[in-house]
């Protein structure tokens, strides 16, 4: 009775509920495997840690710029021309309080009723409410494992009315591990500029990438392209700091501002201690990140291996991200309930997919170790058996 209708239908986070479960399940004694997992295991390297510590004991704790500091403005200024290829000014930039608080931002200030966002299925599970929390609505475009995710563009330009405003992409991806080619953008590209469409390019997941897969910034295509994209990113994943909640977007400048009043009136800036630490973790080398890659390597490689030695499912190996999505639709049992029952018996934790848009899949994190991946896909095997 007094919920505002804008939070009418808006489901909460099914990761964040399924981990706090597992979480508790532990807790109270149980051997869980948690392929839930939506954050690296690994601790945040130590001089990231040092430079907040460091930032404390310097009394850097008041209130900063509302975007963010300038320091930090320009090292991510640096970041994207030495890694994306893209110039952003400074006042271009805003620091927000994770890439999710920057995706919120972005939607908040461009969305009005009435207004279309289109979504690509699989996609991650917050686009869609975010969308409807800025009262637009979520157009999904669908794409299939047996097209290894890729993007149709005649149903794109289908799906494409007076009313279409922006076009979310995600890679790599969240749940699929999918990453679009050159080609790929390039396509997207040409349909947002022909139809003057916005692009908000969430590029979370990009460090974590393997084989000799490349990302690929939108924004870094052509002019046009980058003067109608919005590029998201933020430390959460790359350095292991989901906790410090530092995201950040190179935009338009007419964007950039709007979202930083937003921002001014709402969450102020973000800690002035995780700023200082994102600062540090900006300025490590690629070079530090490469065992971290290469573990993911080898767990994703591990868990796609023994799971392909399960007949009745199937998957597409992930090109990035941490996570494989498993299609169990020849078990004839919803994702849904496949999750709470193998949770009950065998204490696996693993995200069912409807809430990214399928009725066929499961997601399982690779955020763990070997010696869980194995033990997990034994039980997971042990679990199909009996149905
Ligand atoms: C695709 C995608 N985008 C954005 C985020 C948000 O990351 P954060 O808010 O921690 O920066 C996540 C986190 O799970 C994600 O998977």
């Amino acid at each position: 009775m007094y919920l505002a209708q804008r939070l009418k239908g808006i489901s909460p986070s099914a990761t964040l509920q399924l981990t706090a479960k597992a979480k508790l399940l532990k807790k109270e004694g149980f051997r869980v495997v948690n392929f839930a997992a939506g954050e690296p295991d690994f601790d945040t390297p130590f001089p990231i840690k040092e430079a907040a510590i460091k930032a404390i004991q310097e009394g850097f704790t008041k209130y900063t710029p509302e975007s963010g500091i300038i320091e930090l403005k320009e090292a991510i200024c640096k970041k994207f021309k030495k890694d994306n290829f893209l110039h952003y000014l400074p006042d271009q930039i805003v620091v927000s309080c994770g890439a999710k608080h920057s995706l919120y931002n972005c939607l908040q200030v461009l969305v009005n009723p009435n207004d279309e966002v289109i979504i690509i299925s699989p996609y991650w599970l917050s686009y869609p409410e975010m969308v409807r929390l800025a009262s637009g609505t979520p157009k999904i475009l669908p794409t299939y494992q047996q097209d290894d995710f890729k993007i149709d563009f005649n149903n794109l330009k289908k799906l494409i009315n007076k009313n279409t405003k922006i076009i979310i992409i995600n890679s790599p991806s969240n749940p699929t591990g999918a990453i679009y080619s050159k080609e790929e953008l390039e396509q997207v590209a040409e349909i947002a500029i022909k139809n003057d469409l916005l692009v908000l390019s969430d590029e979370i997941y990009e460090k974590l990438i393997y084989d000799s897969n490349k990302h690929i910034s939108i924004a870094s295509l052509n002019k046009e392209i980058h003067d109608r994209t919005i590029t998201v990113n933020g430390v959460s994943k790359t350095y292991s700091m989901t906790g410090w909640r530092i995201g950040y977007i190179g935009a338009p400048l007419m964007i950039a501002k709007a979202v930083a009043i937003l921002q001014g009136h709402s969450t102020s800036n973000p800690a002035s201690i995780s700023q200082k630490a994102a600062l540090a973790a900006l300025n490590m080398d690629d070079s530090d990140l490469k065992s971290f890659i290469d573990e993911f390597a080898a767990r994703r490689d591990c868990l796609v291996e023994n799971l392909q030695k399960i007949p009745e499912i199937s998957l597409f190996k992930p090109k990035g991200a941490f996570y494989v999505f498993v299609n169990i639709s020849k078990l004839k049992i919803s994702p849904a309930e496949f999750a709470a029952k193998i949770l009950e018996k065998e204490y696996v934790a693993l995200i069912p997919a409807e809430s990214f848009g399928s009725d066929e899949h499961v997601r399982l994190s690779f955020a763990t170790s070997k010696e869980e991946i194995i033990e997990g896909v034994k039980r997971i095997k042990k679990f199909i058996s009996t149905l």
